[in-house]
């Protein structure tokens, strides 16, 4: 079993460098959260239905931590909710959650504090890093460095 795996939604391609960033760099397992195709406009107005989950194609969780990469959207983003629902009513159980939120610059602290919040159902400990998108390379070493502390690997 490996010490992690990379779980990411993306939909503009943000996240899903990072994931692949980290997985590659840290030979760690990358898994992708897949919802339905929907035009950016819906996903706008879901992006404002506050806990809202969209049923999208996961796996869970096989390791004993979570590292999950996500987009900061408005005030829920129903992919991450949706994950989040299937893990706790599966009852998956981690040891740490590292969740990485990339954002374009508008209200992420609040947002990610939710998540965080939700999360702790999975977990005891529940780190955060917030990276905004147009300092996403700048910042990926420095990132990797983070989960390489917190992972202790
Ligand atoms: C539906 C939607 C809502 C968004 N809402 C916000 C927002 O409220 N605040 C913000 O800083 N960025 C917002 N963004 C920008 C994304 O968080 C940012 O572009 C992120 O890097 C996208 O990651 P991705 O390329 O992996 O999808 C939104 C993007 C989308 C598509």
């Amino acid at each position: 079993m490996t010490k992690a795996e990379v779980f990411y939604f993306s939909y503009t391609g943000t996240c899903e460098r990072i994931a692949k960033f980290l997985g590659t760099n840290l030979n760690l397992p990358i898994k992708k959260i897949k919802p339905p195709r929907l035009p950016y406009l819906a996903w706008l107005a879901l992006s404002f239905i506050p806990r809202l989950p969209i049923p999208s194609k996961a796996s869970l969780p096989q390791s004993e931590n979570l590292i999950l990469i996500f987009p900061k959207w408005t005030i829920n983003c129903p992919p991450i909710t949706y994950f989040y629902l299937l893990c706790k009513k599966r009852g998956v159980k981690l040891n740490k959650i590292l969740l990485i939120v990339s954002y374009g610059g508008f209200r992420e602290e609040p947002y990610a504090r939710h998540y965080v919040k939700k999360f702790k159902d999975l977990s005891d400990e529940i780190k955060l890093f917030l990276i905004k998108k147009k300092e996403t390379e700048e910042k990926l070493l420095s990132l990797l460095e983070w989960i390489k502390k917190n992972l202790e690997i």
